[in-house]
């Protein structure tokens, strides 16, 4: 008969959840879900190329096995399941930058969310001594693995979020806190009559040039470095994905106004995000919301918390478009 699950289970596994994360990491910056991409290797081959202790390895393996990570292939060989895949760094949605990305730079900040509940002073402000983007744009490494971890998160958690949606007509799309480019080529490969612009701090900004050219879009994508709280570009719709919830409700306002100043007569809003569900249901949103409260001065927001903030600024919002990703497509017209 097998053993019963006692019913405080569940919440052990949360308890211990930190040590499950650090063993992620791991595997992550070991490479071994790379090294295991082209088929099963024996444990000891695995160990001595990663530099890992044989037996200490395995029993990290052994951990993850059950969380439908890993399989004994027998005969003293590992393999890595569709799951442990997204580990590899050779996966086209590959989660090993997010994986290194949030245990280097959000790991250690974490250990200060007591005072964070207590002063509501974001944690990795305390840790690093100034707001987070401050603190990623000193280093142009912090930056890259920014980058990657986001293209990274927007691949997987995003897939095929826009294959059915249609862009508002207008010939300029500017999506701004656009990163490396990668939504706005996904959005402007469907929409071949229009035109671009990718627009984020000018030390993020700069590795847009490789993913348009990899996409064909170095002519139709202008990249603009700038801070969206000083000037945006003049654009007929402007895209803000993943933007806002960074932000409170004071400093997003200062950046919907300055999308009011610069945009074009009717001009419209496309705000993604993940919606926070009203009632008490998982949902995405709700996770990352802890990360804001963590990392960023940010909020995961709720539809009517949206529709009231993007009114306060002068959006009217039209209609939010369900997607298959987890996250929607709230549009707005500036009035
Ligand atoms: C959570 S990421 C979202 C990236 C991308 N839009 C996406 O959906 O994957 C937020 C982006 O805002 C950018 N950002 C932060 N402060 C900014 C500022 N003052 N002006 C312009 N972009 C900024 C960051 O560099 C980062 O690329």
């Amino acid at each position: 008969m097998p053993p019963t699950v006692p019913p405080v289970m569940p919440l052990t596994q949360m308890l211990a959840g930190f040590q499950i994360s650090q063993a992620l990491y791991v595997i992550a910056k070991l490479d071994v879900a790379t090294r295991l991409a082209d088929g099963p290797r024996d444990l000891a081959s695995l160990a001595s190329e990663t530099g890992a202790h044989e037996e200490a390895l395995g029993r990290l393996i052994r951990t993850l096995a059950p969380f439908g990570l890993f399989q004994d292939a027998g005969a003293g060989r590992v393999a890595v399941t569709p799951l442990g895949a997204f580990l590899s760094a050779t996966h086209p949605m590959s989660l090993r930058p997010a994986a290194l990305f949030w245990m280097e730079t959000h790991y250690l900040p974490f250990g200060g969310l007591l005072d964070t509940v207590r002063t509501g002073m974001p944690a990795a402000e305390t840790y690093y001594g100034k707001p987070f983007f401050d603190w990623v744009v000193e280093e142009p490494e912090r930056v890259a693995l920014t980058n990657s971890a986001m293209a990274g998160v927007v691949a997987s958690v995003r897939a095929g979020m826009f294959d059915d949606y249609v862009l508002p007509g207008g010939g300029t799309v500017a999506d701004l806190g656009g990163a490396d480019g990668t939504v706005i080529a996904e959005l402007l490969s469907r929409n071949p009559d229009q035109a671009g612009i990718v627009f984020d701090l000018p030390e993020v900004v700069s590795a847009a040039h490789g993913v348009l050219a990899a996409r064909g879009l170095t002519d139709r994508v202008e990249v603009l470095g700038g801070s969206f709280f000083e000037e945006v570009p003049a654009a007929d719709v402007y895209v803000l994905a993943y933007v806002l919830h960074d932000w409170n409700d004071e400093e997003s306002g200062r950046i919907l106004a300055a999308i009011r100043k610069a945009a074009r007569p009717g001009a419209r809003l496309l705000v993604i995000e993940a919606i926070v569900p009203e009632g008490d249901e998982p949902h995405l949103a709700k996770v990352v919301d802890l990360t804001m409260l963590g990392m960023l001065s940010g909020r995961e927001r709720t539809e009517a918390e949206y529709e009231r903030l993007l009114g306060g600024a002068g959006f009217t919002l039209d209609r939010v478009v369900a997607t298959p990703s987890p996250l929607s497509i709230l549009e707005t017209t500036l009035l």
